[in-house]
């Protein structure tokens, strides 16, 4: 059992005159995601497959996030009745493979794939937590705020396994902080700019173009981070990669980084207004 189910949203608190057009699209793209995490399950169980402390945690993982998808896919379809789920999430899952077959860590280490499961749940932790602070609509706000929740424990769990394989493994901070980047970097790979494309887009007939995606996506969530989201998301980081989280040096890449997200979203911005226009 997860700690809330799509039960607990209160759905009928629902407000169609708070919703943010922006949001709804970037819920429609988290919707597919989310909801194809038994892929990834899959891929973990057969990297772990000897490993029974992760294959009992990773069943109810996955369950978690498909009910992230589940529950941002039905705010969607109240929100816009013609979003068609199942349809955007079957195309989505026929063209985003993930290494399902792959019996070891992609990331080179064991300890690896924990550094880079853990920077995915910075990620995730990071934007539920910057859209639930932005949502206007009672019930998108709801959801995100139970699904950070989630990805903060989520977090605490891939860091366990990360703590007892550094155990094992002889993992130094340079290999470390190479797949944190690697994997941060990942990002902005097909992924999430074809479900922001499949989810938002595929219906009209537009061709798909990984980078207009990328930036359309990231604009409308990354101008809801805070200097107080960056800051804790690359504690987090830090933190799995073996530096201290909380110092100066924290705070010095924390403003860098908070800076440069501003600029690019201006940017963004200003690209799409501009191609809208032309
Ligand atoms: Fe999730
Ligand atoms: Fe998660």
């Amino acid at each position: 059992m997860g700690f809330w189910t799509l039960d607990d949203i209160r759905w009928d608190k629902f407000d169609p005159a708070k919703v943010d057009p922006d949001l709804l699209k970037v819920a429609k793209a988290a919707s597919l995601v989310e909801r194809n995490a038994r892929d990834y399950a899959t891929y973990l169980c057969s990297v772990f497959s000897d490993d029974p402390e992760v294959l009992r945690t990773l069943d109810q993982w996955a369950e978690e996030e498909v009910q992230h998808g589940m529950a941002l896919g039905r705010w969607a379809q109240m929100a816009d009745p013609t979003f068609d789920f199942d349809a955007a999430f079957a195309i989505f899952a026929a063209e985003i493979k993930l290494p399902i077959h792959a019996t070891v860590s992609v990331r080179g280490s064991r300890t690896g794939e924990w550094v880079a499961r853990c920077v995915v749940e910075t990620g995730t932790s990071s934007m539920y937590s910057a859209l639930a602070q932005a949502a206007d609509e009672p019930v998108l706000k709801q959801i995100c705020q139970s699904i950070a929740a989630d990805e903060f424990r989520h977090y605490k769990l891939f860091y366990t396994h990360l703590r007892r394989y550094l155990k094992r493994e002889k993992v130094g901070l340079w290999a470390r902080l190479r797949v944190a980047f690697g994997r941060a970097a990942e990002s902005e790979d097909d992924e999430l700019a074809f479900a922001y494309y499949a989810a938002n887009h595929r219906h009209e007939g537009l061709p798909y173009d990984r980078q207009t995606y990328v930036e359309r996506y990231a604009r409308r969530t990354f101008r809801h981070y805070r200097y107080s989201h960056v800051e804790r998301g690359l504690a987090m980081i830090f933190k799995a990669v073996g530096l201290k989280p909380h110092g100066w040096l924290n705070r010095a890449v924390a403003s860098v980084a908070h800076r440069f997200i501003r600029s690019r979203v201006r940017r963004f911005e200003a690209r799409e207004i501009k191609a809208a226009a032309a």
